[in-house]
């Protein structure tokens, strides 16, 4: 057996033993099929390759203290890929089918799932595609879905150490009335170009504002914004925003700690007046931002290097919960045996 490094893991793929596919032909989904191939085989005129039908999805399982499995929302992960696919015009991926899927994956990859003292996580990513030929701008009438897990640790290498982000009007990720709500891969190749650059500029993540009038907060390239103002918790609401299931539930945790919640549009004029910000998201967990760049203003602000109280608390909670320290009070996790 490998022996990982399971406290020093960052977040990058791993070869797995095994993987769930599921072939959609003649209109109706196969069963679920086990591979231990990291490869596939397709058509060189699969709509995935040349128009973009691709979506994904991320949630992870966590060991507890005792040893036992738990997966988060996956319920939800559900429903958000079947609310992609209504978006790209893909075939729905069954609720059950996908639950199964990621029960099945864990099941053999135990092996896999970092223990309980490694802060660490098992990643599962969940991907469908459009595998028949087109060459017309259509549809694909075939549809492949498969799953694949991998351990992980932070997304930001910094884990909950505070970074910075930075703002760049001249790029934007998804469009007022475009895809920005869908899990597809094509806002995530949209936010490359910026991505990188915010990069090289040492900061973990642009922050984008809405692409119609660059006048409100949208999110990050790969997570949810949230700000604490006095003893409210506030986050964008949006169409071209991922509807975050990290940030859905912090929502629900920050009310239980006692904060008032705002789900609004949120003014880039605001920032000014914020006293902490996160990014949230499954990989990012929540990551506290200690400064934003307006770099088409040569303008900072700031909220101290530290990880501010708010967020500390809400990464202790929502922690305690995945990983069972907690009780489950709102029926979150389901335990893989
Ligand atoms: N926003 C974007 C663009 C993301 O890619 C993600 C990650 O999935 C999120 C937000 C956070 O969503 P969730 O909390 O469901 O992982
Ligand atoms: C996730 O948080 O699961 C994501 O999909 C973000 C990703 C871009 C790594």
């Amino acid at each position: 057996m490998e022996n990982f490094d399971w406290k020093n893991l960052g977040f990058g793929y791993k070869k797995s033993d095994y993987n769930i596919r599921c072939y959609y032909r003649d209109g109706e989904w196969g069963e679920l099929e086990i591979s231990s191939s990291e490869y596939i085989d397709i058509h060189m005129a699969a709509t995935c390759l040349h128009y973009g039908q691709e979506i994904f999805e991320g949630l992870k399982a966590f060991k507890g203290k005792d040893g036992r499995i738990r997966v988060f929302r996956m319920d939800e992960n559900a429903k958000r890929i079947q609310s992609s696919a209504d978006g790209i015009m893909m075939a729905r991926f069954p609720i059950e089918k996908f639950e199964a899927a990621v029960e099945m994956a864990i099941k053999l990859n135990e092996r896999l799932v970092p223990p309980y003292e490694s802060g660490a996580s098992l990643y599962i990513r969940p991907l469908l595609i459009g595998t028949s030929p087109e060459i017309g701008v259509k549809p694909a009438r075939e549809y492949l879905f498969i799953l694949f897990v991998m351990p992980v640790g932070p997304y930001f290498p910094e884990g909950f150490m505070p970074t910075d982000l930075v703002i760049m009007r001249q790029y934007d990720r998804a469009a007022p009335l475009g895809t920005g709500k869908y899990k597809v891969g094509g806002n995530y190749a949209a936010s490359m170009y910026a991505g990188k650059k915010a990069k090289a500029g040492g900061f973990s993540s642009v922050l984008y504002l809405d692409s119609k009038e660059k006048k409100y907060i949208d999110e990050c390239g790969p997570a949810n914004f949230f700000a604490i103002k006095g003893n409210t918790y506030i986050t964008p609401k949006s169409e071209s925003i991922l509807p975050s299931i990290t940030n859905k539930s912090l929502m629900v945790l920050a009310e239980e700690l006692g904060l008032k919640v705002e789900r609004r549009q949120v003014l880039f004029e605001e920032l000014e007046s914020f006293e902490e910000i996160g990014a949230c998201g499954t990989a990012a967990v929540i990551s506290p931002v200690k400064g934003i760049y307006d770099a088409d203003n040569d303008k900072w602000f700031r909220y101290g290097n530290e990880a501010g109280k708010w967020c500390t608390k809400l990464y202790n909670k929502l922690r305690a919960i995945q990983y069972g320290d907690e009780p489950d009070k709102y029926g979150w996790i389901k335990f893989i045996d």
